[in-house]
């Protein structure tokens, strides 16, 4: 594995590979590695020749500092991680100064819907924060493609959204959401919780299911009551929202329309960590 931890070190080394017609893939991570984070660095050593993984815990995603600061972060451990994939991957670990030069702010994006609902209105400015990283580092790597998971569909949809709007020249390629034998999606956050927690957790990926299961027989109204029901019963869980929205704009909805694509999405505090999750309905 290569470790470049500055911008001209690192696309020094790119070029090269692209003036040999190389095909490079791109998996931005903050780090605190998992199979989720991995299915996304294997699917891209299959599709591409090189394959880039950046791992950067980028500030202005976060809308409060207590949050950034608890975020996990074990270097050593991702490393190991990475070199058990036994490939050629160029790791990319750059510090703050040389993402921003010393100006840490977010930039202005339009997203329309997609940022106005769910994790947009929880996390203030969140997504603006994602797009301003998001965006530096695929002017950076110029990547052929780029795996995001489907585990933050909204995050996914607003970074199809910028790449379209930029006119950046990379495919964004969708990777499933990769969950324990329990059913809880993997997260970075779920090294925050301890057994009895994690156990507790895999209720939102239950109540998901619930509301999968009887999308066709019951109203959403009715739907979204008996999730708040159920959950409630769980000291632990604090929901923030149970929404069902169409995969194309991401606006809540109270009425199912013929031929559109649903998703339901969870947020939910347990034992005082924040996790999110959803399901395609279809
Ligand atoms: P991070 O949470 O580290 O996630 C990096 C990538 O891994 C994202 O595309 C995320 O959707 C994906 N991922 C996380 N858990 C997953 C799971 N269980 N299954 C499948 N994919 C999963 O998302 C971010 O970092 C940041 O916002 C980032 C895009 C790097 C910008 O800072």
């Amino acid at each position: 594995m290569l470790i470049f931890k500055t911008v001209p070190r690192l696309q020094n080394h790119l070029n090269k590979l692209k003036g040999e017609r190389n095909m490079i893939g791109f998996t931005p991570t903050m780090g605190a590695l998992h199979d989720g984070h991995l299915s996304l660095i294997k699917k891209s050593l299959h599709e591409n020749d090189f394959s880039v993984v950046s791992i950067f815990i980028n500030p202005t995603q976060f809308n409060n500092l207590e949050d950034l600061q608890r975020y996990p972060y074990d270097i050593k451990n991702d490393i190991k991680l990475l070199e058990t994939l036994n490939a050629e991957i160029i790791l990319f670990i750059p510090n703050s100064y040389e993402i921003y030069s010393g100006n840490i702010k977010s930039e202005y994006f339009e997203f329309g819907k997609l940022d106005k609902y769910m994790e947009g209105k929880f996390r203030a400015n969140h997504f603006k924060g994602v797009a301003t990283v998001v965006n530096k580092l695929f002017s950076i790597v110029k990547a052929d493609k780029s795996y995001f998971g489907e585990k933050d569909f909204q995050q996914l949809r607003i970074i199809e959204n910028l790449v379209i709007a930029k006119k950046i020249q990379t495919k964004i390629v969708r990777c499933k959401t990769v969950r324990n034998d329990n059913g809880l999606a993997l997260s970075s956050r779920n090294s925050k919780l301890n057994y009895s927690s994690k156990k507790i957790a895999t209720n939102l990926y239950k109540a998901l299911n619930f509301v999968k299961i009887n999308f066709e027989i019951l109203e959403i109204i009715n739907l979204k009551k008996k999730v708040i029901k159920i959950l409630s019963k769980f000291p632990e869980i604090k929901l923030d929202y149970i929404i069902i929205a169409d995969e194309e704009f991401l606006v809540p909805c109270s009425l199912k329309k013929k031929n559109i694509k649903y998703r339901a999405f969870i947020a939910a505090y347990v034992s005082g960590v924040r996790l999110i999750d959803n399901i395609k309905l279809y």
